[in-house]
């Protein structure tokens, strides 16, 4: 089949974040994260599952970019695990973490890679969490800036791609309101915005302190970007999807690009009277750091419906499909504004999430014409239970999703996006947060269960090869 051509330069990249590869979650000086203390609740995750031993990157990171090497990646996206470079979250430094990734840094050059770092993917300190409720403090945001000034200085000599967060909308709603991710608060929703601000502020320092260290990097961030389509065109579900769009995408895109909190938004929250204290102060940091941003980078897995929901309608709490049991998720929302249902002209994968390449296309459309920034994105790709059979994975599956989300982007390039990356999630098998490790995304399959004790081997996927293909014809087969 006939594919793309994407311009000169293209970073065709795959993605990871250290908790989900690395395990080693106390070797070598590193500190507890906050992740370490959750996953041991029990009925916190499937089975229990959690990232002690992970898929052991820690000890086989040479073996890994030896294969994205044989893959012919342009980009690796990875995570710094913040409490293995700084244990006690702010301090003195723990250098053999910090020589954890420079000789990762140091690998991927050598082989070609060009590193992309994401500066906290999930795994707070719990040091910070324990000493005064981590991102509930605003002292938070100093010690972020401080250990992004750390990384910056050590690796901004060779690393010049960044990612300040990780799917803000994400931890912050998971940690303070359903209380699926740690610190597992439940409907805290005055503190969840609280501990969202300050989210900002530390992003904010860290891109002011960014340019001056780093003179010719580039810095962004990863929003999770489910793009909201209204269920029809009934004014009351247009309306829904107008709130919908303002509180769970432009809350936080707006921030990053306008150093602005949107105005409907703003009011909706206010007459809860749960808005958080944003000083004169904060709104002229946001502003400012709004101004450095170099690029947008967004992790695209589906869009979303949104619909009129009822005062007494479906509420945020709703169970969620953590097993694979297709049709298991509930319709979740919140009352009075819009819920989302499943999108009838779509499938849906193993664990109910939209399969929905336009909607990529869409996305591109709408950042760029909203922000004007050059886009990043940072992860796409297909959880699914993978078989090994005679040492291969066959996964046409997962080159299916791949190949539309891919034809996707270039239909957005053609329309006058600038997109400057794409990776696929993930380049190795890794632990799902919540979903253990049956539900995979590998280019790479690992041998891993839910319980410890598998080889921990790898196993190219036929998507490895195909996706060697696709790098190697800058996108024109595949
Ligand atoms: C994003 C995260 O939410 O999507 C990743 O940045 C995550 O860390 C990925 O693994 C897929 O989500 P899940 O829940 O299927 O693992």
């Amino acid at each position: 089949m006939n594919g793309i051509h994407m311009k000169g330069g293209f970073l065709w990249g795959a993605a990871s974040a250290a908790y989900q590869i690395e395990g080693a979650f106390d070797e070598d000086g590193k500190g507890w994260s906050i992740w370490d203390k959750f996953v041991r609740i029990p009925g916190k995750t499937f089975k229990g599952t959690n990232g002690n031993i992970a898929v052991d990157h820690y000890h086989r990171w040479k073996e890994d970019i030896a294969l994205m090497a044989e893959m012919g990646l342009k980009a690796y996206r990875f995570s710094i695990s913040w409490p293995r470079v700084l244990p006690e979250g702010s301090g003195v430094p723990n250098e053999k973490g910090i020589a954890f990734y420079s000789n990762i840094i140091d690998e991927c050059l050598k082989n070609g890679i060009t590193p992309m770092i994401t500066l906290y993917h999930w795994d707070l300190p719990q040091a910070l969490q324990d000493r005064y409720g981590g991102w509930e403090s605003r002292q938070c945001a100093d010690d972020f800036a401080a250990y992004a000034k750390l990384m910056f200085e050590r690796f901004g000599d060779r690393v010049k791609h960044w990612i300040t967060i990780n799917e803000q909308n994400i931890f912050t709603k998971f940690g303070y309101v359903t209380a699926w991710h740690p610190p597992g608060k439940f409907n805290e929703k005055a503190l969840w915005l609280q501990a969202n601000h300050n989210v900002n502020l530390g992003h904010a320092k860290a891109v002011l302190a960014f340019h001056d260290i780093v003179p010719d990097g580039k810095i962004g961030v990863s929003f999770a970007y489910g793009p909201g389509y209204a269920f029809d065109c009934d004014p009351a579900n247009v309306m829904a999807c107008q709130d919908y769009n303002e509180l769970e995408n432009y809350w936080w895109l707006d921030v990053y690009c306008y150093g602005d909190y949107p105005k409907a938004g703003e009011a909706y929250y206010r007459k809860q009277g749960i808005m958080p204290d944003v000083s004169d102060e904060d709104r002229a940091l946001l502003k400012a750091a709004s101004k450095q941003l170099d690029f947008l980078g967004f992790n695209y897995y589906h869009s979303n419906v949104s619909e009129a929901n009822p005062v007494d309608g479906a509420t945020e709490f709703g169970h969620m499909n953590n097993s694979g049991e297709k049709g298991s998720d509930d319709v979740t929302g919140v009352p009075g504004l819009y819920k989302n249902p499943p999108n009838p002209y779509l499938r849906t994968t193993d664990w109910d999430w939209a399969i929905d390449p336009v909607g990529l296309t869409y996305a591109c459309r709408v950042l760029t014409s909203r922000y004007h920034l050059p886009l990043v994105i940072s992860e796409n790709g297909l959880g699914a239970f993978d078989t090994l059979e005679d040492g291969r994975v066959h996964d046409s599956y997962r080159i299916g999703y791949l190949r539309e989300h891919i034809e996707a982007i270039e239909t957005a390039q053609e329309q006058g996006c600038n997109i400057l990356a794409y990776c696929v999630w993930s380049f190795t098998d890794l632990l799902s947060w919540l979903n253990g490790y049956q539900k995979r995304y590998g280019l790479v399959y690992v041998d891993r269960e839910e319980e410890e004790g598998g080889s921990l081997k790898r196993y190219k996927k036929d998507s490895f090869y195909w996706y060697r293909q696709v790098i190697q014809s800058n996108g024109s087969v595949l």
